[in-house]
C-alpha cells in the first residue's frame, strides 16, 4: 500500500453511487447479500457504493482484509452510527480510537485470560443443563428466541453476576435498549430511539447498584464486573466507574446476539448434517463426562473444534464488519482508497473463496483437518472474528461457550426440524433463519 502522494492518477473501484444523498443504501437494506452477491459478481472483491449517507468501499477477500486490519487505527479509523454512538456510551471501547483504546482494551482483556475462562466454564455448564431440561420439558420450540434466553442469560450472570431467569424485567429493557441501536436517531416521547436512551439510562442506573455491591461485598465474586474493579492499566490507573458501565453494556450486546446466531447455525448445520452429528456425538463418546470442563478436557474434542469453525465460516454471525473512516488517502489493489470515504471487510464472501476453499458452499468441517487446514493457504481467509487491532474481544469466550454447549447439547439430545418453516436467512444485524428455526427437541433415544 502506498500513498496517494505518490501515486496521484490511480482511479477508483468500480461501481456505482446510486442516488444523492440515501446513495444504494435503499437496495442494500431491502437484500443485503444479494447486493453485495451482484455487485461482487459485475465488479469483483473491491467496489464503491453509498451507504447510509457515506460513500464507502466494500472489500472482500483475504488480501483485502489484511490490508484493513494492518492500516486499522493508522490511516482507517473505526467509526459509528450516531445511534450507536449515543447507545454505547462515550466510554465504550467501540467508539474509542487510537491509544485510549488500545489501553482500554488491555485491561477489558483481563476479564477473558484463561484463568478466568476456566471459572467461568462451571456457570456456563449450569445455566447450559438448566436451558437443556427446559427445552426437553417444552418439546416442541423457536430455538433462535430461546437461544436467545439462554445466552443473555449466560452473559448477565458472567458479567454482573445477575440472572435473568431471576430478573425478567432486566431481559425486557435490555430488549428495548438493543433494538434502538438500528433506529433512526430521533427523538421525541415514545420513538424507538427515545425507548432505548431511556433503557440505557435504566440499565446504567442498575450497574451503578451492582457496583456500589460489590464494592461493599467482603466475599470475591468471579466475574466480568469484579475483574473489571481492579483491573489496572500499566501505569497503575484503574478504570472509571464510566468505562465499565458502557463497556459491560457494549459486551452484553456483542457477546450475547452474536453468540445466538452461531449457536442457531450449529443446531441448524447438525440438523442437516446427520453424519456430522454422528461423527460429533462418537468424539464425545471417547471422552470421560467431567464434572466440570477443564481447557484440558476441551482440547481433546478436535473434531467438535472443527464443526464450529465450519460453522462460523459457512453463517459466520457478523455479516459485514464495523466501518472504518479513511483519514489518509492510500491505495488498495491498485485503486485509490480516498480521504474521507468509509471502507469495511465483508465476512461471507471472504470465507466463500474459491482458491482457498474446495467447494465452498458446502458444509464440509475435514476442510480444517490437520491434513487438509485449508484456512493456513493464506492470512486471515477465516475472519469469523475479525481481525488486526479491534479482533473480537470476547473470541476466546465464545469459543468456550460455542463448545461447552455443542457437547453437551449431542451427548444427550436430538432434535428435528419442522416442516412448513422459512429457513431463508435474515443478516442484519445478525445472521439468522428467517422463521427462527422451529424444532422438535427430545433426550436421546426417547
Ligand atoms: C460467535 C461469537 C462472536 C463473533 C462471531 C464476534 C465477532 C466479532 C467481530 C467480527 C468483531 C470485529 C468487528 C470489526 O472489525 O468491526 C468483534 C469485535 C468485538 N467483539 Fe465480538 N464476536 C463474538 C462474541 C463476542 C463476545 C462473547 C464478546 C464479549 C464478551 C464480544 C465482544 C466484542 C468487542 C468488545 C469487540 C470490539 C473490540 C474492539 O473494538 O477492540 N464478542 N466481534
Amino acid at each position: 500500500m502506498t500513498r496517494l502522494s505518490t501515486q496521484p492518477t490511480l482511479p477508483l473501484p468500480p461501481g456505482r453511487l446510486g442516488l444523492p444523498a440515501i446513495g444504494e443504501s435503499i437496495q442494500y437494506l431491502q437484500d443485503p447479500e444479494g447486493f453485495i452477491a451482484k455487485r461482487q459478481q459485475r465488479y469483483g472483491n473491491i467496489f464503491k457504493t453509498h451507504l447510509f449517507s457515506r460513500p464507502t468501499i466494500t472489500l472482500i477477500g483475504a488480501d483485502a482484509a489484511r490490508f484493513l486490519f494492518a492500516n486499522d487505527g493508522q490511516r482507517l479509523e473505526m467509526t459509528n452510527t450516531p445511534s450507536f454512538e449515543v447507545l454505547l456510551g462515550a466510554k465504550s471501547i467501540g467508539v474509542q480510537i487510537g491509544s485510549v483504546h488500545q489501553i482500554l482494551r488491555r485491561q477489558l482483556l483481563q476479564a477473558f485470560q484463561p484463568r478466568a475462562l476456566e471459572n467461568y466454564a462451571l456457570t456456563m455448564t449450569e445455566v447450559t443443563h438448566h436451558y437443556l431440561q427446559k427445552w426437553e420439558q417444552i418439546e416442541t420450540l423457536t430455538w433462535y428466541d430461546e437461544l436467545k434466553k439462554y445466552t443473555l442469560d449466560i452473559a448477565c450472570r458472567l458479567f454482573v453476576g445477575v440472572s435473568t431467569t431471576a430478573d425478567e424485567q432486566l431481559e425486557k429493557v435490555y430488549e428495548t435498549w438493543s433494538s434502538g441501536l438500528l433506529s433512526i436517531p430521533v427523538r421525541f416521547p415514545g420513538s424507538k430511539f427515545d425507548r432505548a436512551v431511556r433503557a440505557r439510562e435504566q440499565l446504567l442506573t442498575q450497574f451503578d447498584r451492582l457496583i456500589d455491591q460489590r464494592q461493599q461485598q467482603s466475599t470475591e465474586t468471579q466475574d466480568v464486573l469484579s475483574i473489571l474493579l481492579v483491573a489496572k492499566d500499566e501505569s497503575g490507573k484503574a478504570l472509571s466507574r464510566e468505562d465499565i458501565k458502557d463497556n459491560i453494556l457494549g459486551m452484553l450486546v456483542a457477546g450475547h446476539e452474536t453468540l445466538t446466531s452461531a449457536l442457531t447455525s450449529l443446531c441448524l448445520l447438525l440438523a442437516q448434517h446427520p453424519a456430522v452429528f454422528k461423527a460429533v456425538r462418537a468424539e464425545q463418546a471417547q471422552l470421560e463426562y467431567p464434572t466440570s470442563f477443564t481447557q484440558d478436557t476441551l482440547k481433546q474434542m478436535t473434531y467438535l473444534e472443527q464443526v464450529l469453525k465450519e460453522v462460523l465460516r459457512i453463517l459466520p454471525p457478523v455479516v459485514r464488519s464495523g466501518s472504518r473512516k479513511v483519514l489518509e488517502s492510500c491505495e488498495f489493489d491498485g485503486y485509490l482508497i480516498p480521504q474521507g470515504w468509509d471502507v469495511y471487510y465483508q465476512i461471507p464472501e471472504t470465507h466463500r473463496d474459491k482458491s482457498i476453499y474446495t467447494q465452498p458452499e458446502q458444509f464440509d468441517p475435514d476442510r480444517f483437518s490437520l491434513k487438509r487446514s485449508e484456512d493456513k493457504q493464506k492470512a486471515f481467509s477465516h475472519i469469523p472474528f475479525g481481525g488486526g487491532i479491534r479482533e473480537c474481544l470476547g473470541k476466546e469466550f465464545a469459543k468456550l461457550e460455542m463448545k461447552l454447549f455443542a457437547a453437551l447439547l449431542v451427548r444427550n439430545y436430538e432434535w428435528e426440524l419442522l416442516p412448513g418453516q422459512n429457513l431463508e436467512r435474515i443478516v442484519l444485524p445478525f445472521s439468522r433463519p428467517r422463521d427462527g428455526l422451529k424444532v422438535k427437541f427430545s433426550r436421546q433415544g426417547m
